[in-house]
């Protein structure tokens, strides 16, 4: 064994060595970085935990208003209490259920301090449309891609779109018995300040960098534990794309046998 820390040996906590071997969930968390394109991900305990890290991590908080919809899983609005938010809900698109961009705009105020787009029944809302607006406004969009997992517009995986992206492995495209989930984002300091929101002291002071983040690490943020499980949702994302390209085919079959709505070629699975 080499020289202890403590007598001038190499410092283990903090080094992201320590923290590959020490949290299982790291493995997870690059896969999902390669799978989606995502710079930065962080397994979390629930879809629900990763939407309160991401609206945490805009800075939402007492009396600022968060743009969603109401068509959704309870979780969405939950977290937006969660952080002492109030949710404005914009009407949805009749074809595809997921926000509607114009109306969208015409909600967003000077309290506006996120986009909650939802990905309902894996149907991806219009990500690239709602970043632009958000853009306009200096906001960013956190989206519930809690039942879309697997899902992409124009070839880029979701995850890899909007500012900031929940996942959820609770009967969800990507599955876990124990449930879990993940955030994803691309900007680092969405991502820092997110693991604020619950995770562990040591896992903060290995992954952030930000004077601001640091500063609160040693208490582990807000002192609430969001930290992941499920990361047995690995064996699922090995084969994810394969089983979801055959719910597509099933939607598919349903569309033309029934003459549904088209819109419900959703490019990932549908809940539960
Ligand atoms: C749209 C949506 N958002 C959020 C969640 C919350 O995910 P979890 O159950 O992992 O907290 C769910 C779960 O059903 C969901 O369907």
């Amino acid at each position: 064994m080499g020289k202890l820390a403590l007598f001038g040996g190499p410092r283990t906590i903090g080094d992201e060595q320590h923290l590959r071997s020490s949290w299982p969930d790291m493995g997870l968390e690059r896969a999902l970085c390669e799978y989606t394109g995502a710079k930065y991900c962080k397994c979390v305990a629930s879809g629900t935990a990763a939407l309160v890290s991401g609206l945490f991590a805009a800075g939402c908080g007492l009396g600022d208003e968060v743009l969603t919809v109401a068509f959704t899983w309870t979780a969405t609005v939950g977290a937006v209490l969660r952080v002492n938010a109030v949710p404005i809900f914009a009407d949805i698109d009749p074809r595809t259920f997921t926000m509607d961009v114009e109306d969208a705009r015409r909600k967003i105020t000077p309290r506006t301090k996120a986009i909650l787009p939802v990905d309902f029944y894996g149907h991806p809302a219009p990500i690239p449309e709602l970043v632009a607006l958000a853009d306009e406004h200096g906001i960013p969009v956190v989206e519930d891609a809690c039942q879309a997992a697997t899902g992409e517009i124009d070839g880029v995986k979701l995850g890899n779109l909007a500012h900031f992206t929940a996942f959820s492995w609770s009967g969800k495209p990507i599955y876990s018995p124990s449930g879990g989930g993940a955030y994803l984002t691309n900007d680092r300091r969405l991502f820092e300040r997110g693991l604020l929101a619950g995770q562990h002291p040591t896992v903060i002071q290995g992954l952030a960098h930000d004077p601001d983040v640091v500063k609160y690490a040693s208490m582990g943020g807000t002192g609430d534990n969001l930290r992941a499980v499920g990361t047995d949702a690995m064996q699922q994302l090995l084969d994810a794309d394969v089983r979801t390209n055959a719910r597509i085919r099933n939607c598919d079959w349903l569309t033309s046998t029934t003459r549904a709505c088209g819109a419900c070629r959703a490019t990932a699975s549908s809940r539960r």
